[in-house]
């Protein structure tokens, strides 16, 4: 026994040290470090997108914001959307702010921060396809992959096909393309792309579900949790938040109840 823990004192550090995947760390050692690592999508506006080079959106101003007020700089790594879970299990990041809504499934494997903004899933579809949830029977739906828009699609009785877009602005091609004859995206999603693209002839139809947005992180990552939620009801406090929202929706979109 004692042997075996003198080699595992000797092999565990070792293994550490020799490049392992770079960790999804406790509050101590980010804090030690001084940047915190936060990976987002970068293809979902207004919530995280590139202007020409720049990444940025509500979620890119808001996580540099919490930042701040936990004295920390902010390292984005870019990640594709339905890589993002299993990223963060593999510590490739400390947090992640994409849009997660809450649910059971993923909350199994990743831990939820306070909502930064209540939402849901509405529809789009050219001014005279099917804007109704019972309009969709029988046709064909484009959302992005490992979306609650994804599960939303699944769960609608007699659709024709879903079609699944590794990013949102391919789902909204396609739906521009007829490929689709409906996409479900977030509302605020979908307004932002239909008010750039005003000749596009495609309106906002009915909602589909409601969610609560949240930063995930690694399970049991306590500390790190709490300081994020500190974070974020500082800046929801100073009035940081409501002149984000506003610049962005011209509305407060957090959850109010
Ligand atoms: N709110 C939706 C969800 O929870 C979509 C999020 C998509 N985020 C993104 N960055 N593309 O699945």
């Amino acid at each position: 026994m004692r042997f075996l823990a003198r080699l595992l004192s000797v092999v565990v550090p070792l293994s550490l040290m020799i490049g392992g995947p770079s960790q999804a760390r406790e509050w101590e050692a980010i804090k030690t470090s001084g940047t915190i690592v936060a990976a987002t999508e970068g293809g979902f506006q207004p919530f995280n997108y590139y202007d020409g080079p720049k990444l940025t959106g509500f979620e890119v101003e808001l996580a540099e914001a919490i930042a701040k007020k936990l004295g920390l700089k902010l390292e984005w790594r870019v990640v594709p959307f339905d890589a993002q879970l299993a990223a963060l299990k593999q510590d490739r990041f400390d947090f992640a702010i994409a849009s997660h809504g809450y649910t059971e499934e993923r909350a199994k494997s990743v831990d939820f921060a306070h909502p930064h903004y209540c939402t849901g899933g509405q529809i789009a579809a050219y001014k005279d396809g099917p804007l109704t949830v019972s309009a969709l029977t029988g046709k064909t739906v484009g959302v992005q992959l490992a979306t609650t828009y994804a599960d939303a699609a699944k769960k609608l009785k007699g659709l024709k096909n879903i079609k699944t877009y590794k990013g949102d602005p391919e789902a909204f091609s396609a739906l521009r393309a007829k490929k689709v004859d409906a996409w479900i995206s977030d509302k605020f999603t979908v307004k932002a792309t239909l008010d750039k693209n005003p000749d596009a002839g495609i309106s906002a139809g009915e909602m589909v579900f409601v969610e609560r947005v949240s930063m995930i992180l690694r399970k049991n990552n306590k500390t790190l949790e709490d300081k994020l939620n500190q974070g974020l009801a500082e800046v929801m406090k100073d009035g940081t938040y409501k002149a984000l929202s506003e610049k962005y929706f011209k509305e407060d979109i957090s959850c109010r109840s």
